[in-house]
C-alpha cells in the first residue's frame, strides 16, 4: 500500500486545531506521527491523498457527521480497564456504604467511559457493598466516542480483561459467551445507561444530583484552563454530600466554592458540602 506523505506544517496546525475545538483534546507536537497515521489509515479507506481534500470534506458536515464520529473514534486514546486505580474504587465503596439508607437511589456517573470496563466496576462495586441495604443504584454512563459506546453496551470483553478481576467476581458477575469471550450478566448490564456526551456540552447534559461523578484519564489530554472549566461544570452535578473522584495528578489548583477536598493521599477527590 502506497504511504501518504508528510503533514506539513500548516497542515497539523489545522487538524490539531479542528480536534482541540470540537473535543478538547490537544495534540502535541510529539503526537504528530499519531494523528498523520490516524488521519492517513482512514484518508487511505476512502481513497483519498490529500490531506487538505480530506480536511475540508469533514469540515464541511456538522460534528454529528458520520466521517467526524469514526474519526473521532481513531483519534481518542480509549485505554481502560477494570478497577484501574484500585484506591479510587475503594474510596467509592467507603462513599457508598455511608451513604446507603433503605428506599435511597444512588447514582453514579463514568464521565469519559470508554468501551465499559469502569462503569462496569462501578457497577459491581455498587452491587457488592449495597445488594443487602435496601437501596438501588444506577450508572450513567457517557464517552464521546459512539463506537465505543456501541462495544460498552455489549458488554462482552475478552478472557485476558476478565481474568484481572477476582475469580469470585468473574465467575459472579459474567457468563461465557463465546470461546475467549465473556459477557456482563443482564443485570448488572441493566444498571448502566451509556450515552454520547461530549464534555465540552456538558451545558447539554440533564444529569444532575450525583452521589458518584468518577472522572479520570480523560482531564489530561486537556489543556489546564479547560480542565477547570469542566470540573466547574461537574461540580454543578454533584448531589449534597456527593464525590467527585478525578485521576491523581490530573488538575494541580483547582478548587470550588461548594466543595471540600477528601483527605486521602491515595487518591484526587472532592467532596460536595452538604450546605453548599
Ligand atoms: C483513556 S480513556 C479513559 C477511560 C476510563 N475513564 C479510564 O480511566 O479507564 C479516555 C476516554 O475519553 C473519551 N473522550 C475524549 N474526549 C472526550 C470528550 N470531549 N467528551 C467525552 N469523552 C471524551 C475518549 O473517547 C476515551 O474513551
Amino acid at each position: 500500500m502506497q504511504s501518504l506523505p508528510d503533514m506539513d506544517q500548516h497542515q497539523f496546525a489545522q487538524w490539531q486545531a479542528l480536534l482541540e475545538n470540537r473535543t478538547g483534546m490537544r495534540i502535541t507536537e510529539q503526537r504528530k506521527v499519531f494523528l498523520q497515521t490516524s488521519v492517513g489509515m482512514r484518508m487511505r479507506e476512502l481513497g483519498l491523498s490529500d490531506y487538505q481534500n480530506y480536511y475540508d470534506q469533514v469540515i464541511e458536515h456538522p460534528p454529528g457527521g458520520m466521517e467526524w464520529v469514526l474519526l473521532v473514534d481513531r483519534l481518542t486514546v480509549q485505554e481502560t480497564s477494570f478497577f484501574r486505580h484500585p484506591a479510587s474504587f475503594e474510596l467509592v465503596r467507603d462513599h457508598l456504604s455511608q451513604q446507603a439508607t433503605k428506599g435511597k437511589t444512588i447514582e453514579l456517573w463514568s464521565v469519559g467511559c470508554s468501551t465499559g470496563e469502569e462503569p462496569y466496576s462501578l457497577a459491581m462495586l455498587a452491587q457488592d457493598t449495597l445488594s443487602d441495604t435496601g437501596c438501588y443504584f444506577g450508572i450513567t454512563a457517557t464517552d464521546i466516542s459512539v463506537p465505543a459506546l456501541a462495544k460498552a453496551r455489549q458488554g462482552i470483553f475478552s478472557e485476558r480483561k476478565v481474568e484481572a478481576l477476582s475469580r469470585e467476581r468473574a465467575a459472579q458477575y459474567f457468563t461465557l459467551h463465546e470461546k475467549g469471550q465473556y459477557q456482563v450478566i443482564a443485570e448488572l448490564r441493566d444498571r448502566v445507561c451509556f450515552s454520547q456526551v461530549n464534555v465540552l456540552e456538558l451545558g447539554k447534559t440533564p444529569m444532575y444530583g450525583m452521589d458518584v461523578i468518577y472522572c479520570q484519564n480523560l482531564l489530561i489530554y486537556f489543556r489546564r484552563w479547560r480542565r477547570k472549566e469542566i470540573l466547574n461544570r461537574l461540580a454543578e452535578r454533584l448531589a449534597p454530600g456527593g464525590i467527585l473522584v478525578v485521576g491523581l495528578g490530573e488538575v494541580v489548583d483547582w478548587c470550588h466554592p461548594d466543595l471540600e477536598p477528601v483527605e486521602d493521599n491515595a487518591t484526587l477527590a472532592f467532596r460536595k458540602r452538604v450546605s453548599g
